[in-house]
């Protein structure tokens, strides 16, 4: 297919979302590398919602959280599980919604403009692949409705993807 996204940024979250989605799942391909659908997936996300300052994957190796694809400023490359927002998600193994990023002891500061965050694991059979981390200028930029629709974004990835054979 032409990889174009069509989105009506007019529609209400949840809409956006779920025409966002339908149009990820074509653009999706098993057959191919998993940082290359990873790639188009944060593109796709950034493109969509001018709230987001930044988002990206961080994924698991040997313990760690590193730097996968991303759309934004550069970012720290390593993250240590139970550390920061994102090694936060990862040890929890659930999402995290952090309405005001000074707020939370132990954030990461990758960008100091960022103000607010949403971290969403890839989780398979109880196993941790990484993380989805999603940043923005504004306060309470996140609610339940991103939660709601990223986590199915992640199951869909998990479904799709073979996070087994990450390169790194
Ligand atoms: N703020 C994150 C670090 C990653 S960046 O936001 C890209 C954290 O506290 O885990």
């Amino acid at each position: 297919m032409a990889e174009t996204l069509v989105i009506n940024k007019n529609l209400p979250l949840s809409e956006i979302y779920a025409s966002l989605l339908q149009q990820l799942n074509s653009l999706i391909n098993s057959d191919e590398p998993l940082i290359s659908n990873l790639a188009n997936v944060t593109a796709a996300l950034k493109d969509t919602f001018d709230k987001i300052s930044w988002v990206g994957f961080y994924l698991l190796k040997e313990g760690k959280l590193y730097l996968g694809p991303f759309q934004g400023k550069v970012a720290c490359t390593v993250i240590e599980i139970g550390k920061g927002i994102c090694g936060g998600c990862a040890a929890r193994k659930e999402t995290i919604i952090v309405n005001d990023v000074d707020q939370f002891p132990g954030h990461i500061v990758c960008d100091s403009g960022s103000r607010s965050e949403i971290v969403i694991p890839l989780i398979k059979d109880e196993k941790i692949f990484g993380v989805l981390d999603l940043d923005s200028y504004q306060i309470s930029a996140f609610n339940e409705t991103d939660r709601y629709y990223l986590e199915i974004l992640s199951k869909t990835l998990i479904q799709k993807l073979s996070f087994e054979r990450i390169v790194l």
